[in-house]
């Protein structure tokens, strides 16, 4: 359960990161699908009274990102500038991000301390000079092993294809520097072995376990072919693989050789949410140079799956990429961050449709909460003037329903706070939602209201608080979720007078009945989702 404030200011944070993104595109679904799960589960953890932090930022070095700039005849740095300030912080704004930190790779406080890291490791003998030569993908930046690769067709008939973006591959040759990786197997299987929950889903685990059981080949960390990167230091016709280069963000984001308490106060991160597609760089090579710095490594590495359009990743290279712009415009912003983490399971693939949207949305937002707020508060306006009246009159169908309050926050604590099963949590809350809609439904209260008797007038009021005080947990639950309507949800219940603002109401407390003050001025405010219009054409 929900650790107190108390216990936690002095210790460490809950550190949670997002990847860093390329900004060598706007971004589109798959990006803000990770991003908002992050500030889902950092919200959540803010609610249960604990110190968080919660970084996301922008990976801007290497060839995919120069090759972009130059077809934009931009240098790389001004395209970065322009994409980040104009694309993405723009986009997490938009999409109520609650991130502490942005880094970018090409600050300055990233790329010095990316230079010492390496230094120290070259210094350790942990780096070495050699020669490699090997397919690559540049949309990947990544060497390719051939085993993995797929054989073209069509336009690419004859050529060797990187199975994630199912374009050719590139014959590298290079004289690089390379880290010792190989040598780490046996630590990492150790890693895995001792913490089960290192990497997750299950799925994940397996796949990193086979693939290390298999050997690992040592990982040039250099390139020399092209300029745009952080340069090493002991070889300044070297840049620093960009892979190297972005993982390190997260220690130097938090104060990695420059401020030590900071760093000993955040790092290392308790949970790297990942997609499945760069999963082993962060469970496998990530760890491995922590290990020879004799640093911790990470909590765990979670990796969520794709979104899927047609089968297929979606992605700006397969031209599938969707601006969340163009769904938040219809839907709204609260009920796009909603939809994604509660119709696709955490950890698999999903595919996703306007149709499923418009469907859920009309069934679990607009009809099961919308609806649930509505009537509710405006029959307190209606019975009681908008004044919340006492329960004094509780029987067992109150009792069911404190009962599966309880349930509900034990179940959501647990399954987002720990288990990363948002569409599990959210379930648990719509189903006490669902809940309280079947227990007015039975109750009547618009028929009780016509008992004008004191013990009817009880009843009445009894029903009525029940369900408000319901709606006070739900909007405490669902703020993480969907922060925006679960504020109008706590204005109209006049909630903030005698509890304070929304998002310092601690999770544990939402399952603490009657919280909410009889007396409380509730307000029927504008319907929480909207009824929606037509799908524009396209
Ligand atoms: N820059 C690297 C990450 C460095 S982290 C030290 C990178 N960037 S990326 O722009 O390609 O973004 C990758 C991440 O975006 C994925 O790992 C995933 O989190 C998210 N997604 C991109 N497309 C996605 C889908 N179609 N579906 C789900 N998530 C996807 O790799």
């Amino acid at each position: 359960m929900a650790a107190t404030g108390s216990e936690q200011q002095g210790g460490k944070a809950y550190y949670v990161s997002t990847p860093i993104y390329y900004v060598n595109d706007a971004p589109h679904l798959g990006h803000a699908y990770t991003t908002v799960a992050g500030d889902v589960l950092t919200r959540w953890h803010r609610q249960r009274g604990e110190k968080v932090w919660f970084l996301t930022g922008s990976d801007e070095h290497g060839q995919k990102v120069m090759r972009t700039a130059e077809s934009k005849g931009l240098s790389p740095q001004e395209w970065c500038d322009k994409l980040v300030e104009e694309a993405w912080k723009p986009l997490w704004e938009h999409l109520d991000i609650a991130n502490d930190d942005f880094i970018r790779t090409t600050e300055k406080r990233h790329t010095v301390r990316v230079q010492e890291f390496v230094q120290d490791l070259y210094d350790k003998g942990e780096i070495y000079k050699g020669g490699y030569e090997g397919p690559y993908c540049v949309g990947c930046e990544e060497y390719k092993l051939s085993g993995e690769l797929l054989d073209g067709e069509g336009e690419y008939a004859g050529e060797k294809l990187c199975p994630i973006h199912k374009r050719p591959v590139e014959i590298l040759k290079e004289e690089n520097y390379f880290f010792r990786l190989s040598e780490y197997g046996p630590r990492l299987l150790e890693l895995y072995e001792s913490r089960p929950d290192f990497v997750q889903p299950e799925s994940a685990r397996n796949e990193v376990v086979s693939f290390v059981r298999q050997g690992l080949q040592d990982l040039s960390i250099s390139r020399s072919t092209f300029a745009w990167g952080v340069k090493v230091p002991w070889d300044d016709k070297h840049v620093i693989y960009v892979w190297i280069d972005a993982l390190l963000n997260y220690a130097t984001a938090v104060g990695y050789g420059a401020d030590q308490e900071r760093f000993d106060a955040t790092f290392p991160a308790d949970v790297h949410l990942v997609g499945k597609d760069i999963l082993r760089f962060h469970a496998i090579i990530w760890p491995a140079m922590l290990m020879a710095q004799v640093l911790p490594v990470p909590g765990r590495v979670f990796a969520n799956g794709w979104l899927m359009v047609g089968g297929e990743k979606m992605s700006k290279s397969n031209l599938t990429g969707i601006k969340p712009q163009d769904l938040t415009s219809h839907f709204g912003v609260d009920a796009y961050r909603w939809y994604f983490l509660r119709a696709i399971a955490y950890g698999q693939d999903g595919s996703f449709s306007w149709e499923d949207f418009s469907a859920r949305y009309t069934s679990e937002l607009a009809n099961d909460f919308g609806n649930l707020a509505s009537r509710v508060t405006a029959m307190v306006g209606k019975y009681f003037g908008g004044v919340l009246p006492e329960a004094t009159a509780d029987g067992p169908a109150e009792t069911a329903v404190h009962e599966g309050l309880t349930k509900a926050v034990a179940e959501a604590d647990r399954r987002i706070g720990e288990e990363l099963d948002f569409s599990g949590g959210i379930a648990a809350i719509f189903d006490f939602i669902r809940q309280v809609n079947g227990y007015l439904t039975e109750q009547e209260p618009w028929k009780v209201a016509k008992d004008k008797s004191d013990a009817g007038q009880a009843r009445l009021a009894t029903i009525l608080y029940t369900a408000a005080e319901s709606l006070r947990a739900v909007a405490v639950l669902l703020n993480p979720v969907m922060p925006a309507s679960s504020q109008k949800l706590w204005d109209s219940l006049g909630a903030e007078a005698s509890l304070g603002a929304l998002a310092d109401q601690p999770v544990a407390g939402a399952a603490e009945w009657g919280r909410l003050p009889a007396g409380a001025t509730v307000t029927k405010g504008a319907a929480l989702f909207p009824r929606l219009e037509e799908q524009p054409a396209q």
